[in-house]
């Protein structure tokens, strides 16, 4: 029988983590084909149930997460963590690798025809699943994540740059396109849900509210602002054309640390952002310095281009009563 033909040029990829890349890969090229399908094919959007910690579950988040789940033994995988699992699963016993997925992240956006994605994030596995994930965002030996939009495409780094692929449909093989992303360090586009505006804490109003104040304002100009509520979607845009991204803190109650997950949403993105120049933070810590109190556990963040990125940890270290002198006529970048 011939080999199946992998979905990635194992020249691209370090050899040890090949097996799990090329599974990865393989999955989500199938992915990719079932949601171009929409309507024609079963339906993806429906709700199904919920995670257990505070998301609703669609079909394709649990059909996505079953695809990788099943993919993996015989990969090199110990661990298997997803944002569809309340705890990790042992995959096999003998693996080098704990693997972190959001198998579908943007759910919101499956009936709507608008990109979604699938993230992920590898360690090398230690003794227990806890102490495999529960560590720095540094110590990630891989990133990546798989953008289903008008074309697939892939975003993956090994910490020796950020390394852009795309999905050939015809051969079901991710084609690398740009070998060293680079993401421009200044911006005049921002991204943030802004429904939440008056929940915000408050350095992020300051700063959104100096982007808003246009010409005459302490920004000196105007802004274009962008929210797809698809995290990779986002991710996407900001690497090829620059950007910031922010998803804070806000009061309520589940929302304190904000929205996203530390260990498969926010870890693997700020490790491919960092890759291509840009920098990932919580607002003035950076991302990659942390780690999760818990596999599911929830952390503000706030990245893109560097030098904006620099620019909104300064709001976060004026004092509470002084950020809100910046809403007044003099503060921090205010002539
Ligand atoms: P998921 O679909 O994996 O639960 O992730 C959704 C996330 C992320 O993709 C996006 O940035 C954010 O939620 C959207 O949040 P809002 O619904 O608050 O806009
Ligand atoms: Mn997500
Ligand atoms: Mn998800």
């Amino acid at each position: 029988m011939l080999a199946e033909p992998s979905a990635i040029d194992a020249r691209h990829v370090p050899e040890p983590l090949f097996p799990a890349v090329n599974a990865i890969c393989r999955i989500s090229a199938g992915l990719s084909a079932k949601i171009a399908q929409g309507p024609l094919g079963q339906s993806l959007g429906d709700h199904v149930g919920g995670t257990g910690h505070g998301d609703d579950q669609k079909a394709l988040d649990v059909i996505a997460d079953e695809a990788f789940a099943a993919a993996l033994p015989g990969t090199g995988v110990r661990y298997y963590a997803s944002e569809e699992r309340e705890t990790a699963i042992d995959i096999d016993p003998e693996g080098r690798l704990a693997l972190a997925m959001d198998p579908l992240d943007g759910s919101s956006n499956i009936d709507v025809n608008v990109s979604i994605g699938t993230i992920f994030s590898i360690f090398e596995a230690r003794e227990t699943a806890e102490a495999s994930f529960l560590r720095p965002g540094s110590e990630q030996i891989a990133a990546g994540y798989v953008i289903y939009g008008p074309h697939t495409a892939l975003m993956l780094t090994f910490g020796k740059g950020t390394l852009h692929f795309v999905l050939d449909r015809q051969t079901r093989r991710f084609e690398l396109v740009e070998q060293a992303v680079s993401l421009p360090a200044r911006t005049r586009e921002f991204a943030i849900n802004t429904s939440n505006y008056s929940r915000w804490v408050k350095p992020v109003r300051a700063y959104v509210d100096d982007c808003l104040a246009g010409e005459n304002g302490p920004r000196q100009g105007t802004f274009n602002m962008r929210w797809i509520a698809s995290l990779v979607a986002e991710t996407h845009r900001i690497l090829t054309r620059g950007g910031i991204f922010l998803y804070p803190g806000d009061e309520r109650p589940a929302y304190r640390q904000g929205r996203l997950r530390m260990v498969y949403e926010c870890a693997p993105i700020a490790f491919i952002i960092e890759q291509a120049g840009g920098r990932a933070t919580d607002g003035s810590t950076p991302i990659l310095s942390k780690s999760a109190s818990a596999l599911h556990a929830r952390t503000p963040l706030v990245f893109g281009s560097s030098n904006e990125v620099t620019r909104v940890a300064t709001y976060h270290d004026e004092p509470e009563d002084e950020v809100s002198a910046l809403f007044g006529s003099r503060g921090l970048f205010r002539a």
